[in-house]
């Protein structure tokens, strides 16, 4: 996961951390190495997890770990610099230098490697970040790893990704190969996990090539934020009854259902707020939901048990949730 916006976790873990080396991984694409302040390793993290950065200016995002695992020493991120995005990644690339010392949450990990399993990795531009830790701890079991971008010059990591991984297949628009996605996915090995880390569009046609193999376990990760502006003239206020708590509120248009929990003193954790994580899932027993996640699979969104709270709604003027 990489350049998510967030709230701190209800019970932050915290350090201080140094950057003893930056690099470029592509162009646009600065790599970060980070060390303990103290000298001391570093919690151990699994492939695909992230860390919460507070960067320089004092935004707050999160970024996949793209080193091995199994390395208790450093943490590496690889940062895309982002012209409209907002700011954080400027930070980064603009503010921190060999020697800056920035806080870090400890690892999480929503985007996990099912033990066992044969593994299809597919990444898609910045998304070989917690794919290449993946492709690291997989490195001496059956695998197979899709990188795909426009061009190498912009595809982050590609050295270490051909040295570390030369069986890894990649699809680069700009030389004429581009991922046959159905015949990917059709290939797989029964029973394998589907990991896929990138921009909506390839994600969607991972999930869609997918849909006629039901016996793949499909785990995907988002990089690009939901846009979670509310519109008076396109959101509408709703009711929300907690069954468990014996209340009802009040969602008007321009708050999400997350900040009405949280002002009513009901405890959701939240850690991207903006759809990408699934920490702020609550369960739904009854009326329409209006998703706007990047969470849930189709198959989850049409059985409307589950919604996230930071950015989904009421697709009518009422839900009821177990709360
Ligand atoms: S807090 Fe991450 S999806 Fe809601």
């Amino acid at each position: 996961m990489t350049n998510g916006i967030t709230a701190a976790p209800a019970t932050p873990d915290w350090m201080t951390v140094e950057v003893c080396r930056r690099a470029s991984a592509a162009e646009g694409v600065a790599l970060f190495e980070l060390r303990a302040a103290n000298g001391r390793s570093l919690p151990a993290f699994e492939a695909g997890a992230h860390i919460d950065v507070r960067l320089p200016g004092g935004a707050l995002r999160q970024y996949s770990l793209c080193n091995d695992p199994a390395e208790a020493d450093r943490y590496e991120l690889a940062i895309q610099l982002e012209a409209n995005g907002r700011g954080g990644s400027q930070a980064a690339h603009e503010r921190l230098a060999v020697g800056s010392r920035v806080e870090v949450s400890a690892p999480r990990n929503l985007f996990a490697l099912r033990d066992g399993r044969h593994a299809v990795l597919i990444a898609g531009g910045i998304g070989i970040t917690p794919i290449l830790a993946m492709a690291d701890h997989l490195r001496d079991r059956p695998h197979a790893l899709h990188y795909a971008g426009r061009s190498r010059a912009g595809m982050a990591l590609l050295d270490r990704v051909t040295r570390d991984h030369p069986g890894a297949h990649l699809w680069i628009g700009d030389e004429g190969r581009r991922m046959d996605l159905p015949a990917l996915i059709a290939a797989a090995p029964p029973g394998a996990q589907v990991c896929v880390c990138g921009p909506a569009r390839l994600i969607q046609g991972v999930e869609a090539a997918c849909a006629a193999r039901p016996d793949l376990i499909l785990t995907f990760e988002h990089f690009d934020p939901v846009d979670t502006a509310l519109d008076p003239d396109r959101d509408h206020a709703f009711t929300v009854e907690l069954l468990d708590s014996d209340l009802t509120l009040t969602v008007p248009a321009t708050r999400s259902l997350l900040d009405v929990l949280h002002e009513t003193g009901i405890d959701v954790p939240c850690d991207c707020g903006e759809g990408l994580c699934g920490t702020c899932e609550i369960e739904v027993a009854d009326g329409g939901i209006d998703h706007r996640d990047r969470v849930l699979t189709r198959t989850e969104r049409a059985e409307g048990r589950r919604m996230m709270a930071c950015c989904s709604r009421a697709a009518g003027d009422r839900l009821k949730v177990r709360l």
